[in-house]
């Protein structure tokens, strides 16, 4: 059995996260959709609000959605998984994203890493985007499917605002 991780911060997961899963699904007999974490970021999700974000948003029995926080090629090896999917969005992934894939190879021989191209309609697409419009009461119908739209909307527009001072907080 072919199997492949798709691994991400998915804070909170996008239409364009959506399109890489449907798309990569089809290569392998299952997917593991693994969030995990990236110790650059500060989440403004908990990974158990991103994991079932991303469940309700995916209904598909060859998916599965986990959460770990070690090392990916350690996670890959414990589950058989021959390869990583990720989507290439602009030029400048490129050097991030080899640097990634060349390291979890060196940690784990036996994983390569597959880059899948992003749709073009959500190149410039990120979830720090969708937290900032969010964040200010804008429209982020067009970059989070609907069956978890409302609820991102509310739990980041609240985040958004400081009930003591009236100030608007930064999110990260
Ligand atoms: N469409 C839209 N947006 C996309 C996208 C797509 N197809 N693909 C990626 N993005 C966005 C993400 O939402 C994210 O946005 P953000 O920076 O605003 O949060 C951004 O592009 C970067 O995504 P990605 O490259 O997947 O980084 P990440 O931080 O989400 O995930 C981990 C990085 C978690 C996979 C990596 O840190 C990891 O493997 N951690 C585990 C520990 C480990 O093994 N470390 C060693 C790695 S060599």
């Amino acid at each position: 059995m072919k199997i492949g991780i798709y691994p991400g911060s998915f804070d909170p997961v996008t239409l364009g996260h959506l399109d890489i899963i449907s798309r990569a699904v089809k290569v392998f007999d299952h997917l593991i959709v693994a969030v995990m974490v990236n110790p650059q970021k500060h989440c403004s999700f908990t990974a158990e609000e991103r994991i079932t974000l991303i469940r309700e948003a995916v209904q598909d029995d060859n998916i599965e959605v986990v959460a770990f926080d070690g090392l990916l090629a350690d996670y890959a090896k414990m589950r058989q998984a021959t390869a990583i999917v990720k989507g290439l969005r602009a030029l400048s992934d490129f050097e991030y994203e080899f640097q990634m894939a060349l390291t979890n190879k060196k940690l784990n021989p036996m994983l390569d890493t597959l880059f899948l191209a992003t749709s073009a309609e959500y190149m410039f697409l990120s979830s720090s985007m969708v937290k900032q419009v969010a964040s200010f009461g804008g429209d982020i119908s067009a970059f989070v499917p609907p069956s978890i739209l409302q609820e991102i909307q509310e739990r980041l527009s609240r985040r958004s605002f400081d009930g003591n001072t009236g100030n608007r907080r930064g999110l990260s």
